[in-house]
Parts: C-alpha cells; sequence; structure tokens
C-alpha cells in the first residue's frame, strides 16, 4: 500500500473538541446553549442508528438535543405542525428532519417548510442556491467534512482536477459547489457518464458518492490522487457475517492512491461533527 490513510475518525474528534469549547464559550459569555432537534418519521433501522447518535454526540459537546419521533403513518398536515413548532422555539437553533422520508411524504415541501437559519442540513432551496452562487449559506454535513479532509490534507485546492461520481443534492451536487468554490477544475460524473474510468484517471481528488459497493477499482485512480471515499454498504462477508465497504475497492485503490479515507472511519464521522458545527454557527447568527 502506497497511500497514506485519512484518518477521519480522529479529524472528527478533533472537529468535536472545537466544537465543544465553543458551546462552552457561548454558555460562558453569552448563556447560550445551542439546541439540535432531529425529526424522524417511521422506524427505518439504520435512520434510528443515526439519530441515536446524533442525539448522544450532541450532549457529549455541552449542547440540547431535542427528538421528535414520528409514526410511519404520519400525515403531512402534522409533521408541518412539528417543523412550524422547532421553527418558532428558540431554544433550537438546528433543525434536521432525517431522509428518507416515507414515500407518501413530499420531502422537498418538508425541507423547504424549515426556517432556513435552522436548516443545519443545508438542504433548504435557499441555502442550495447561496451555495451555488458563493453566499454565505448552511453547508451540507457530509460535503463539508470531505472538504474539511481535503483541505487540511492539501491546504490549497486551488487548480486541481476533482471528479465528484455521483449527483445527489446531498452530497454529490453540493460537493461540487465546494470545490468549485476552491478553484478547482470540477467534473461531475454519473451512472451514464461515457468513459467513467478516463474521466476519473483525470482526477487529482476523486469523490465517490454512488452507494455501489466497492464500484471504484484501483485501476480508474490515477498515481498520487486523493480518494473520498462517502459510500457506505453492507455487503456479505461469508459465513453469515457482513461488513462495511465504500464505493471504492479500498485495498486495489490505496495501492496507488496518494492519499484515501477509509469505510468506516473515513467521512462517516466527519458528518456528524459538521453537524454539531453548522448548529453552533446557526446559534451565532441567530443571536448577532
Ligand atoms: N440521510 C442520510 N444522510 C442524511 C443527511 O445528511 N441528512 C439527513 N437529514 N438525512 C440523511
Amino acid at each position: 500500500m502506497t497511500a497514506s490513510i485519512i484518518d477521519g475518525k480522529a479529524f472528527a474528534a478533533g472537529l468535536r473538541d472545537t466544537v465543544a469549547g465553543h458551546v462552552a464559550a457561548l454558555a460562558a459569555d453569552h448563556g447560550l446553549v445551542p439546541g439540535l432537534a432531529v425529526v424522524l418519521v417511521g422506524e427505518d433501522p439504520a435512520s434510528q442508528v443515526y439519530v441515536r447518535s446524533k442525539g448522544k454526540m450532541t450532549v457529549e459537546v455541552g449542547m440540547r438535543s431535542f427528538e421528535h419521533r414520528l409514526a410511519a403513518d404520519t400525515d403531512e398536515a402534522t409533521l408541518l405542525k412539528v417543523i412550524h413548532d422547532l421553527n418558532n422555539d428558540p431554544e433550537v437553533h438546528g433543525i434536521l428532519v432525517q431522509l428518507p422520508l416515507p414515500d407518501h411524504l413530499d420531502s422537498d415541501l418538508v425541507i423547504n417548510a424549515i426556517d432556513p437559519a435552522k436548516d443545519v442540513d443545508g438542504f433548504h432551496i435557499s441555502n442550495v442556491g447561496l451555495l451555488a452562487t458563493g453566499q454565505k449559506a448552511m453547508v451540507p454535513c457530509t460535503p463539508l467534512g470531505c472538504l474539511l479532509m481535503l483541505r487540511a490534507h492539501h491546504g490549497n485546492l486551488s487548480g486541481m482536477e476533482a471528479v465528484v461520481i455521483g449527483r445527489s443534492n446531498i452530497v454529490g451536487k453540493p460537493m461540487a459547489q465546494l470545490l468549485l468554490g476552491e478553484s478547482c477544475t470540477v467534473t461531475i460524473a454519473h451512472s451514464r457518464t461515457r468513459d467513467l474510468p478516463g474521466v476519473v484517471r483525470r482526477a487529482d481528488i476523486v469523490v465517490a458518492a454512488v452507494g455501489r459497493a466497492q464500484m471504484v477499482p484501483g485501476d480508474w485512480i490515477k498515481p498520487g490522487a486523493t480518494v473520498i471515499d462517502v459510500g457506505i454498504n453492507r455487503i456479505d462477508a461469508g459465513e453469515g457475517k457482513t461488513r462495511l465497504v465504500g464505493d471504492v475497492d479500498f485495498d486495489s485503490a490505496a495501492a496507488v492512491a496518494g492519499a484515501i479515507t477509509p469505510v468506516p472511519g473515513g467521512v462517516g464521522p466527519m458528518t456528524i461533527a459538521c453537524l454539531l458545527a453548522n448548529t453552533v454557527t446557526a446559534c451565532c447568527r441567530a443571536n448577532g
């Protein structure tokens, strides 16, 4: 293996310490305690794990955590009323509605009902527009975590060739906007891209966010490139066991890349740390 490992777990622990320091200072200097509300509709097991973990880490850094668990058959009006009340609650500075929502609910409508100033996911159409036009926005947590690791590893990203694989609203598109903001030359590749291996081979920075286990092999990677693997896929590991892998085939990619994030322990921990950081930012902005 030639690549250095970008240790997202350690990086996230450092960021959470920084957040905890800001939270302590807000309490001491202004009597403020940032609050994060998480809304979960239904019983999706993966979402329940995420929500529990978010609540635990929110409390660990000294913030208030509010959880709203609603039945899977909750109607739109009920959910919108919960969001309306959170928008008007001065103790709540950040609101996150866990996705995916059950099919009968319109995610766009629900997300756009959140006060943009409390939209710590950065999914509200106002924040999407602010990010796209280079203005001060709430930035989606997963791409923000990727960017912080890239900045820490490289310093200046200006002029680098970046290829983002995946065009989701949650990761691919905002990731591309952030890299563009760093003056990278950005390509968004996706399932219809012609010659995907050739496109990826141009990249100094590869961000893989497609949700397909190990689909990017090492021979797509330019020697020395930095690989950020956003994928979290559970695969069969034999003997009735499963294991987590990314969208990148780690072993073959690590043999050629300059640096790579592991799965688990790469991007995942950074997402929650950035959510906590966004909540502190929202609290500071709300209080001038
Ligand atoms: N589901 C998977 N990732 C996310 C995320 O970043 N935010 C929310 N709200 N739901 C998610």
